[in-house]
């Protein structure tokens, strides 16, 4: 049995967020909007012992499986993540997170003057990732630089 499975119990039904780089759990919560107050289990495990990371964080969520889209954007902080798919105390789906070249519609320009923060018709947000560590993305509008922080 491994160090981690003395730590938090299987889950029955959900998603199991494996392989995230030590550090990143909480910014992977944040990204879904978990709070904790939502009322549904939710494990955190950081800085263990990984074969193929030296120390990693784990994020457990009983009850949701992950969209498509939120994977995307989870592959941006984490992208040697595993996603496992839960149901009924198996494993029945895994996947390697590949990350988003584009990302669209989910977070805020911090320019000000930037299209995408007008009042009238203002563009769609997108946001291309031009650098992966740290994960740092520009505006495709206006090309302003976003650090993660800054953008979730
Ligand atoms: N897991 C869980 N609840 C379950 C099944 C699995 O919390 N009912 C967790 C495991 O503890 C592990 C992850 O989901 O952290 C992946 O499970 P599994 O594929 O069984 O483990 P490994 O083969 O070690 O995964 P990998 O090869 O991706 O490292
Ligand atoms: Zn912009």
């Amino acid at each position: 049995m491994s160090k981690e499975s003395l730590l938090v119990q299987k889950i029955r039904h959900g998603t199991v967020i494996d392989h995230i780089p030590a550090g990143r759990a909480l910014m992977v919560l944040r990204i879904l909007g978990i709070t904790g107050r939502e009322g549904t289990r939710v494990a955190l495990v950081m800085n263990v012992d990984s074969k193929k990371l030296g120390k990693k964080d784990i994020v457990k969520i009983e009850g949701r499986e992950l969209t498509p889209d939120e994977v995307d954007v989870i592959s941006a902080v984490a992208p040697t993540a595993t996603i496992n798919i839960v149901r009924d105390y198996e494993v029945v789906a895994k996947y390697k997170v590949k990350p988003p070249e584009v990302i669209r519609g989910r977070f805020k320009c911090r320019n000000p003057n930037c299209i995408t923060n007008q009042h009238r018709e203002p563009a769609k947000p997108a946001f291309v990732l031009v650098k992966k560590e740290p994960p740092t993305f520009s505006c495709w509008y206006c090309g302003r630089y976003h650090t993660l922080e800054e953008l979730i």
